[in-house]
């Protein structure tokens, strides 16, 4: 693999740092790093591979002809302002919120899923929601021959979902609580300590959260397949990582559970943890700190013939952002189309 020069914007928050232990982890070749934020953590210095990296705020200059990669990973504000400013200077940009991700001429990639969209990008590639990733995931197996016709999901998130503040939130949150004062951190919609918040960012008119429906209308862009009725409920629960979702989905035919098993297990990047009677079923500190999808209680979905339910958990910070943007890295210099 060639040696990218690589800018990081977010460098400094929470899946910034996990995206550079990834890069180390996985020996992805590095030429030159640079590290940005905003003006509260420039000039704090992080270390990458024996080299004594300082974090500098971003500005429009700060993109240059010689960042072949910039990993955009602070806000969607930050990435609707430099995404357009790095692709013109000719850099493959990819994207980590959800600015671009609904955008026509932007691709929306899990590499194990639909990895042939790199070929068509126009300078910025855009990552899924942490919660979509691994739903999609989960179903395309199925769905490869048997179309999805509709999906009802249910998840339980963790407050590393919502950035580094939101942990150290959880964390002050819950030291109060336990000595019976409510300190509500302001970084969940609810004081989240000991709670479960049914709302992640904002409604719209029809009473879905934004989340909710960047469920729905990513995973239908990822699977291009329009017509998937989608229902999400997104809730906040207080887990530090590991976000965990309850899916019931219909196909076209009916699924067989044992057969749906067997095709889930050979979803590459899944790991299946399903066993009833050795009680054996993945929980998110399970998923914490790893990179597989793991998928447990697969099962008939009783209420409807045919369906199928199964629960599944994910590292929304590694899977679910830094370890799916490092494998679009590997797989997009593998398609050969990250210098234009
Ligand atoms: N956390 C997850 O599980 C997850 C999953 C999928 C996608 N994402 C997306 O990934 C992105 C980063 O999330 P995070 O969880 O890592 O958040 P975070 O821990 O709060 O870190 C955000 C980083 O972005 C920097 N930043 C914020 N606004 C900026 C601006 N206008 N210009 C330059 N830098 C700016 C911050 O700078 P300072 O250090 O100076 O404050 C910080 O370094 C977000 O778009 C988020 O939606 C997160």
């Amino acid at each position: 693999m060639d040696a990218y020069n690589i800018t990081v914007v977010g460098g400094a928050g929470i899946v910034g740092r996990e995206f550079l232990k990834i890069i180390d982890e996985r020996q992805i070749p590095v030429g030159r790093l640079r590290l940005l934020a905003t003006a509260r953590s420039a000039g704090k210095t992080v270390e990458f591979r024996g080299e004594t990296i300082t974090i500098e705020e971003t500005t429009p200059e700060s993109f240059r002809e010689d960042d072949d990669i910039v990993f955009l990973s602070a806000s969607g504000s930050a990435s609707r302002e430099y995404a357009p400013i790095a692709r013109d200077k000719g850099c493959f940009v990819i994207d980590d919120s959800s600015a671009f991700r609904m955008d026509p001429e932007v691709p929306l990639v899990i590499p194990e899923v639909n990895p042939e969209d790199l070929d068509w990008h126009k300078g910025i590639v855009s990552q899924p929601n942490c919660t979509t990733t691994p739903m999609v995931m989960a179903l395309a197996p199925i769905h490869r021959d048997n179309p999805l016709k509709r999906i009802v999901v249910s998840t339980y998130q963790a407050v590393a979902g919502a950035g580094a503040a939101a942990v150290d939130g959880l964390e002050s949150e819950t030291r109060a609580a336990l000595e019976g004062r409510h300190e509500n951190s302001g970084t969940q919609k609810r004081e989240i300590a000991f709670n479960a918040v049914p709302q992640i960012d904002v409604f719209d008119e029809g009473g879905y959260t934004k989340e909710e429906l960047k469920m729905a209308n990513e995973t239908r862009k990822i699977l291009h397949s329009q017509d998937i009725g989608i229902s999400a409920t997104c809730v906040r629960i207080p887990t530090f990582f590991g976000h965990s979702m309850a899916v019931w989905a219909e196909f076209a035919n009916p699924v067989d559970p044992a057969e749906a098993r067997k095709l889930i297990g050979t979803q590459q990047g899944i790991r299946v943890v399903d066993d009833p009677a050795s009680e054996q079923y993945p929980t998110p500190m399970d998923a914490a700190g790893n990179d597989e999808v793991l998928v447990g209680r697969i099962r008939t979905d009783a209420s409807t013939p045919g369906g199928l339910t199964f629960w599944c958990v994910t590292d929304s910070i590694r899977k679910g952002a830094a370890t799916n943007v490092v494998q679009v890295i590997e797989e997009a210099d593998r398609r050969g189309v990250i210098r234009r």
